[in-house]
């Protein structure tokens, strides 16, 4: 009886020491870039999510939904599978509606993996950065509803695997280019830039479904279109 009970016990040990082991960890740099781009935009996790420590944990990793839910805002999400599930990478971040305000700090940059970034609704200024061409792992890009401003960036239209991207409501100038063309898998282009001829654009980008889904669109002048909305 005894022998059982040790054996049982060596067992569980085991198996927490399995568990401790395979906990996953935040990469380092996402870590640290995480922290300072959450530094510069004056964003504070919530208590129940200890950000300084691991930040991919807790609802970070878990089934906690990570869009419309304002009990997890400041939030991202991670992809823990790299290095055999012992490493994560920050593949989501949201602030959203928070009065973020300042330019779009560079540490983001070192978010190398991110697949989805949501900076709606807040007073972002400055220029959309060049550097977002670098993070090709994006999908999902909303930037609406902020104060950046002057011309969108050439890189952006390297982001071959975009499949939404929404600048309405900003002070972008300029007009969209050609590139466009180049990301295949758009499906929904949300604007104020004036653009040429939006069936020109669906012919480009064949997934692309207007902007109806983000906005209308008005004629401003022959040829050319206003798409608006798009947040
Ligand atoms: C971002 O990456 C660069 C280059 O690897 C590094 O020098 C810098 O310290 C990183 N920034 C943060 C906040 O980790
Ligand atoms: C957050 O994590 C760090 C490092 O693991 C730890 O030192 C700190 O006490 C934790 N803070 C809270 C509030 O749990
Ligand atoms: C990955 O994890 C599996 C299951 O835990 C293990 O069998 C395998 O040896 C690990 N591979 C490496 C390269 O660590
Ligand atoms: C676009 O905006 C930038 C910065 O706000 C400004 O410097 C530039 O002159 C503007 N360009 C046009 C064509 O309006
Ligand atoms: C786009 O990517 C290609 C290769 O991936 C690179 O040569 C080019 O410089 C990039 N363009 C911009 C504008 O970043």
């Amino acid at each position: 009886m005894k022998l059982l009970h040790g054996a049982a016990l060596a067992l569980l040990l085991l198996a927490a020491a399995a568990h401790a082991q395979r906990t996953p960890r935040t990469h380092a740099g996402d870590a640290a870039a995480l922290n300072a781009v959450f530094a510069k935009l004056g964003q504070k996790a919530s208590s129940s999510w200890n950000i300084s420590g691991n930040p991919c944990s807790g609802a970070a990793t878990d089934d906690t939904p990570l869009d419309d839910n304002p009990n997890f805002n400041p939030a991202i999400k991670c992809d823990c599978t790299d290095q055999n599930g012992t490493l994560c990478h920050v593949t989501r971040l949201k602030i959203n509606s928070l009065d973020a305000a300042g330019p779009i700090p560079e540490e983001l940059r070192n978010l190398t993996h991110l697949i989805k970034l949501d900076f709606r609704k807040n007073s972002l200024t400055g220029l959309l950065p060049a550097f977002i061409g670098e993070l090709t792992s994006l999908k999902y890009i909303t930037v609406g509803t902020n104060a950046l401003s002057g011309p969108v960036p050439k890189e952006l239209w390297n982001l071959t695997d975009l499949v939404s991207l929404a600048l309405g409501s900003n002070h972008f100038n300029g007009s969209l280019p050609d590139e466009l063309g180049k990301l295949t898998k758009l499906q929904q282009l949300c604007t104020l830039i004036v653009m040429t001829s939006p069936v020109l654009y669906q012919r480009r980008c064949p997934s692309l479904r207007t902007c109806q889904p983000c906005g209308h669109q008005t004629i401003v002048s022959p040829g050319r279109y206003l798409i608006f909305l798009g947040v």
